[in-house]
């Protein structure tokens, strides 16, 4: 059942129109489809039969081919397929289904959400509601109309214009849609339901008034002006950076409670996971707006990049989604801190990705084959896709990249594309020859970059030299070098930028220069340096590998402080904390360097610092970052060494920590700004270590700030310190009190719920089962899942990997309970367990046998068999 690129064929016959309509009942809904269809020519094929896909339809009532039904034996319709056996050269097909969408609880194709109908057709939905050619090259016209009950469904949206609506029989009644853009199927939308209307409108870049329109349940009419704001800022914005114009007269975003993924970009009506569109001061963190801010503008990007121009094929899925991530990240950066921006992106990037790209399931951004492509939304075709995108950007600078962009756009504008076609745009348009870049899409792995440098007084010449190597991943070995943006500067002792003259074209570059490597080995030669310098390597992580050199913590501690790369001053005080952290595994009493110390209180106490970056460097590295670092990590040491040294500088700090919060107590109304965030999140952070050595006084202020916050930022904040301390009495007050509070808000439970699943303190196996009992779980709604299941074995690293292996059997248990019903989330819970090779034996093998149990499970599918079989594979 593998697919493979190199067997890719056009499509025989092409779609150029839909029609479609709509009967939903309570019961299931009627699915009538008119395709006016004809042969291909660019299709070699000489096959007179049509073929459409199909997949979970509860019947097939009817065909008929140009208006004339067809009898049983003309065609022939088996669980995911339909074929016709003669069909002319162009010809209308009319096909009627019956579907349950009551009863789909994949959440794929048409499906009910807390009364409401909805679709999800991306990648392969569309066909569980009707057979059709369900292919991203195959771009159709549709016209849409949509009857139901009036009192129960008021509203009944799809793409494009509204252009006809009117009262039926029996209560009901009908509205049609019209989309003039022809769309790939995965793109289609439907929506039925009880919703409140927000309006707003956006002036275009030509002067046209584009109808902006929120649709949400009732309950959540309070929390939609983020995500409205968000959007307008974000049609600005593409249009200001990219030339990016909307196209339809109108643009709608609806929030549905049950989603597999975050949100949606179907044309002119976007769906949302809730937790990704709605937002309130008081029910939403400032990391929730953020987010929000990033998923709306991401989805609205799609317009352009993704549906004006879309994918031939879905290995080419990172064609619109590495570079819809790209732009979305700009965006982010543009409206807050760039450094901070990156920072997190790089976190994720070299927690998640690498091992992602280390592991059994290692693929190439553009991937060669797969089972199921739902489980190839991942990490490398959204994170690495986009870093990709950003190297060819930082190789071409700003310029030529947005003459590169407007050439994409404008050459495969209403075309299904590849990311060749991208790259080669890029080319086309610059002049640069990127073919030994295009690695990038073809090779899986994470290149390793090693350092090495030399000073040779005499000649005052400073030698870097930098090789690379990319490992081994599943099928692919013998890999050649890749070409890499490598950012680099050389500071003087006084923390000064030294001049960055390079031998070969002894030409004085600027003080940030953009080292280009292409082969195994590079020796660069500084000239003219009269002292050894302290090199700031991979500058703004400048393209997505690791690397290594021998820094030592005289020059980490120098760096932390001096380096004017933001994103480096950072990364050096992450990589002295993991010196630290790591020189503490196994040695017994080995003290807490002070070194660490006095850097961190430097940081502290300097109020003229950039408080948002500051925010981020008293994060200490996550434990799932130094278990991506490790040989054989063994979690619960890891668990400890970091706790004691938490421990350990929060005793050292404690009145400056103090200070910090206090200096950080923001007096006026809340506010979204970056400095606002960056004085809760440091304010948060600073109570939070307090309460990490039960310090009285910190206890005081984290109940009365739980007891007063007026906005959830700071009161989950003080709620999540307190569950981290070992104040119990207080844990379980605020728990209780915070849950009374919010019970009704399903997005403030799921906070509830991670909080105490993600909690070493709390969060034990004992805990986990007591949320699943808890009345507002539910198995249907992945957020609450994600929330519990997810977070325990995702974040909550020392009780998952507890060392009897219960975490593991436990969640393999979750995972066979959850295949039958919604395979695509359990395919997704899988993934902590599929790196058990990573691990010690006495780890590893109890990962790998609660492998095997998910395994043994009976009818197991499609989704869930290919991460078990590839994770399993080999030796
Ligand atoms: N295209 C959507 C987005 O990134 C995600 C859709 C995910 N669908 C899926 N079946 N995994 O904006
Ligand atoms: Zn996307």
């Amino acid at each position: 059942q593998t697919i493979y690129l190199k067997d890719y064929r056009a499509p025989v016959f092409l779609v150029d129109h839909v029609d479609m309509r709509f009967e939903l009942f309570e019961s299931g809904a009627r699915v009538h489809s008119v395709l006016s269809m004809r042969r291909n020519p660019d299709s070699d094929s000489a096959d007179k039969s049509l073929e459409l896909d199909g997949d979970s339809l509860t019947r097939l009532e009817s065909v008929s081919l140009d208006g004339n039904p067809l009898e049983q034996d003309a065609y022939e319709d088996s669980i995911d397929k339909l074929v016709i056996h003669q069909v002319p050269d162009r010809f209308e097909l009319g096909v009627v289904t019956w579907i349950e969408p009551q009863n789909n609880t994949r959440l794929e194709g048409l499906y009910k959400s807390s009364g409401m109908f909805c679709t999800q057709c991306e990648a392969e939905g569309f066909r569980c509601i009707t057979y059709f050619p369900d292919r991203p090259d195959v771009m159709a016209r549709f016209r849409t109309r949509i009857e139901a009950d009036k009192t129960l469904f008021p509203i009944l949206l799809s793409n494009g214009n509204d252009v006809e609506k009117g009262d039926l029989e029996d209560g009901r009644h009908f509205v049609t849609w019209e989309d003039p853009f022809p769309k790939p199927c995965y793109l289609f939308a439907l929506v039925a339901g009880d919703l409140v209307e927000k309006r707003d409108s956006f002036n275009t870049m030509s002067g046209r008034d584009i109808d902006l329109r929120m649709y949400v349940e009732p309950r959540n009419s309070e929390k939609c002006d983020h995500a409205m704001e968000s959007l307008k800022r974000a049609m600005r914005w593409d249009e200001e950076v990219y030339g990016r114009e909307y196209d339809l007269d109108i643009f709608m975003i609806v929030a549905v409670d049950d989603f597999n993924m975050g949100a949606m970009e179907n044309k002119g009506l976007n769906i949302f996971n809730s937790s990704c569109v709605l937002a309130s001061q008081e029910t939403a963190t400032d990391l929730a707006f953020q987010r929000i801010e990033s998923i709306v503008a991401h989805e609205y990007f799609h317009n352009w990049s993704g549906n004006r121009v879309t994918c031939r094929d879905w290995f080419q899925l990172s064609l619109k989604e590495g570079f819809t991530v790209f732009r979305d990240s700009q965006f982010s950066a543009d409206m807050g801190s760039p450094t901070v921006k990156r920072i997190e992106d790089a976190t994720m990037l070299r927690t998640a990705q690498f091992a992602e790209d280390s592991g059994p399931m290692a693929h190439p951004v553009r991937p060669e084959s797969y089972m199921e492509i739902t489980n190839f939304y991942t990490l490398t075709i959204y994170e690495k896709g986009c870093e990709v995108v950003r190297m060819i950007r930082t190789l071409l600078g700003a310029d030529m990249f947005r003459k590169g962009s407007d050439l994409y756009f404008e050459r495969h504008d209403g075309q299904a594309v590849t990311t060749d076609d991208f790259v080669r745009a890029m080319e086309d348009a610059t002049g640069r020859d990127l073919s030994q870049f295009r690695l990038w899409y073809e090779q899986a792995g994470t290149p390793e970059l090693t350092v090495r440098d030399q000073y040779d007084e005499a000649a005052g010449i400073y030698r870097l030299t930098i090789d690379q190597a990319i490992p081994d991943t599943p099928g692919q070995t013998n890999k050649k070098p890749q070409h890499i943006p490598f950012a680099v500067g050389l500071l003087g002792a006084e923390g000064e930028s030294l001049p960055l003259k390079l031998a070969v074209d002894d030409v004085e570059a600027p003080v940030d220069r953009v080292l280009e490597l292409t082969e195994t080995s590079h020796t660069f030669e500084f000239h003219g340096l009269s002292e050894r310098p302290t090199p700031s390597l991979l500058r703004d992580f400048s393209a997505p590998v690791r690397v290594f050199y021998p820094w030592t913590r005289e020059q980490l501690t120098f760096l932390m402080s001096h380096d004017p790369d933001g994103f480096n001053r950072w990364d050096a005080g992450q990589r002295l904390a993991v010196d630290v952290i790591s020189s503490l595994l196994g040695a017994g009493s080995e003290a807490v360097d002070p070194g660490l110390i006095k850097a961190y209180r430097a940081l502290l106490a300097d109020s003229s610092l950039d408080q948002a970056l500051v925010a981020k460097m008293l994060q200490l590295p996550s434990e799932a970052y130094l278990i991506e670092l490790a040989e054989k990590p063994n979690v619960p040491a890891i668990h400890k060494a970091r706790e004691r040294v938490l421990e350990h500088m929060a005793r050292a700090l404690r009145d400056e920590l103090l200070a910090c919060y206090h200096r950080n107590t923001i007096a006026g109304s809340y506010e979204v700004t970056p400095e606002s965030v960056a004085r809760r999140s440091l304010r948060n952070t600073a109570l939070a270590w307090l309460l990490h050595i039960d310090d009285e006084e910190g206890r005081a202020l984290a109940t009365s700030q739980f007891a007063d916050a007026d906005n959830m930022t700071d009161r989950l904040g003080a709620l999540r310190a307190l569950v981290n301390s070992g104040y119990e009495q207080e844990r379980e007050q605020a728990l209780t009190s915070f849950y009374e509070r919010w019970k009704s808000d399903p997005q403030v439970v799921e906070q509830w719920f991670s909080v105490q699943s993600g909690s070493s303190r709390t969060g034990g196996l004992r805990k986990i089962h007591e949320l699943m009992e808890h009345p507002t779980f539910d198995w249907k709604n992945p957020n609450k899942i994600r929330s519990v299941i997810g977070v325990f074995a995702g974040q909550n690293l020392p009780a998952f990997h507890e060392e009897e292996g219960s975490g593991y059997r436990f969640l393999a248990e979750q995972v066979r309970r959850l295949d039958d019903s919604n395979p695509q989330i359990a395919a997704r819970l899988v993934s902590p367990l599929t790196r058990w090779r990573k691990f010690a034996p006495v780890h590893g093998d109890q990962m790998r046998m609660a492998l095997e149990s998910i395994r043994d499970k009976s009818g197991l599918s499609r989704d869930v068999y290919e991460v078990v079989h590839k994770s399993l594979a080999g030796q």
